[in-house]
């Protein structure tokens, strides 16, 4: 049975990886609230990105920049003039559009893609999408910032900091993870397109006429990277952007996309910025931002290659890819074959039978296991239940203790995979583990 996104809606309530936001307010649309599941995922997809930008190159370093910074770097980026979607009113159902997302037939008659009625829709005026607030106690215009809509900027706008406190040469990376907002005209499908979510961005800074070469190795490394978390290849491919899709500041651009159940989508974007961020920064903050190459003696504003991905995009595609309805001999079982690394839970502990001992030797276990690794005990119900719950979990392991655990210190491991069971010592336990998840 092929996975749903209300099969993900439903499975991510039920075992509290996401809620919508403010539920019990009837929801705020289009914010998610990451539950005890959820968190757990969220930072191990984090970690897996960190790790593999950042402590794996000697070159790349990190920042966590402010999320709300001086309007000017949004005139800079061009942002406020250039940052806006085509919106389009109908005038019968009061529902909103984007143009562009709009069917051209049914454009060309002016007709609602909701009510259906014919000569409704309004033309299109152009919406900015940055969320706009006011810093300090009086709303007037002077006091005008947004909340930022890319985690780039703070990049851009830091990267002589970094470069001189951290003893960076050309070519040097700066990764970042952090939340942005934007008021999306339609957001929906769940967490793939919200008006609050998570980016992990590290821009490249690099010497002009290196960035074509430069750009084709991070491409190749991030569509590698998916495969280390365990996305299958086949659901992966990419889209170069044509011109008329090409972003005001990118001379080539490729998406990374995945085939999620509303079809191929966008799930990361890799950037060829060329100059066009720190010129602009450097014109509109009348600071220097020129690199002045030792070696070769040349004076440059650097290119930019950006590797961009959403965290919740991230996520998501993580558990449409994990999920599955597996037929067994019986009945069918919902598991979600979520990598081992990134499992929210990396370990149930289960004691077979609340007696003979077996609770409190499994509780033992647990607090040996809980100073490494995320581990949850669990006595309540049969057995058989209990592995059916964190297979729908993606808990890649359960440990269970039995009676002859009491007769000679083993346990089971049962992998959530393959359903196979294997007898190890308490004592090797944790070695054992490690090895599987972190292989
Ligand atoms: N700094 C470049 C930039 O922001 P983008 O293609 O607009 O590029 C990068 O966004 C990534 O951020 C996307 O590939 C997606 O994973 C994520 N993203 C963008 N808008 C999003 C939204 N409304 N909801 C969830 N994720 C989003």
């Amino acid at each position: 049975m092929s996975v749903t996104m209300e099969k993900i809606v439903s499975l991510c309530k039920r075992r509290g990886f996401i809620f919508q936001s403010s539920e019990i307010y009837g929801k705020l649309n289009a914010c998610y609230d990451y539950g005890p599941m959820g968190v757990e995922l969220k930072r191990n997809v984090k970690e897996a990105w960190w790790r593999a930008m950042v402590y794996e190159h000697e070159n790349i370093v990190g920042l966590d920049a402010a999320i709300l910074m001086h309007p000017r770097v949004w005139e800079a980026s061009g942002h406020v003039a250039g940052f806006t979607d085509p919106l389009v009113d109908c005038r019968q159902c009061k529902m909103r559009f984007r143009e562009d997302e709009i069917d051209p037939k049914k454009l060309e008659n002016k007709q609602c893609p909701n009510c259906g009625t014919k000569d409704a829709l309004t033309d299109a005026r152009q919406f900015n999408l940055m969320f706009k607030t006011h810093m300090g106690a009086v709303e007037e215009e002077a006091s005008l910032v947004y909340l930022r809509p890319e985690t780039a900027q703070g990049i851009y706008v830091n990267y002589k900091n970094v470069m001189d406190s951290s003893r960076q040469k050309i070519p040097f990376g700066i990764a970042q993870i952090g939340k942005a907002f934007r008021n999306e005209i339609t957001p929906g499908n769940f967490l793939f397109r919200t008006r609050e979510f998570e980016q992990m961005e590290m821009q490249y800074f690099v010497t002009p006429g290196d960035d074509e070469e430069v750009f084709e190795t991070w491409k190749a490394s991030r569509m590698a990277w998916y495969d280390t978390i365990g996305i299958r290849k086949e659901k992966l491919r990419f889209h170069e952007h044509g011109k008329d899709e090409l972003a005001h500041y990118a001379k080539k651009a490729f998406d990374i996309q995945y085939e999620y159940p509303i079809g191929w989508k966008e799930l990361e974007g890799i950037h060829n910025r060329t100059d066009f961020d720190l010129s602009r920064h450097q014109e509109y903050s009348g600071k220097d931002l020129t690199y002045f190459n030792d070696a070769t003696r040349e004076r440059y504003i650097p290119f930019i290659i950006e590797t961009s991905a959403g965290v919740d995009r991230t996520l998501l595609t993580v558990l449409v890819d994990a999920y599955e309805e597996e037929k067994l001999e019986k009945d069918t079982r919902t598991v979600m074959h979520i990598d081992p690394k990134l499992a929210p839970v990396k370990a149930a502990v289960f004691p077979l039978v609340n007696r003979d001992g077996m609770p409190e030797i499994a509780h033992k276990i647990t607090d040996d296991l809980k100073k490494t690794i995320m581990v949850f005990y669990d006595d309540s119900g049969a057995v058989g239940r209990r592995y059916r719950r964190q297979d729908e979990a993606g808990t890649p392991y359960c440990i269970t203790v039995d009676s002859q655990t009491l007769e000679d210190e083993t346990v089971t491991i049962r992998d959530r995979d393959s359903m196979e069971q294997e007898r190890v010592p308490v004592s090797g336990l944790i070695a054992e583990l490690n090895k599987r998840i972190w292989k």
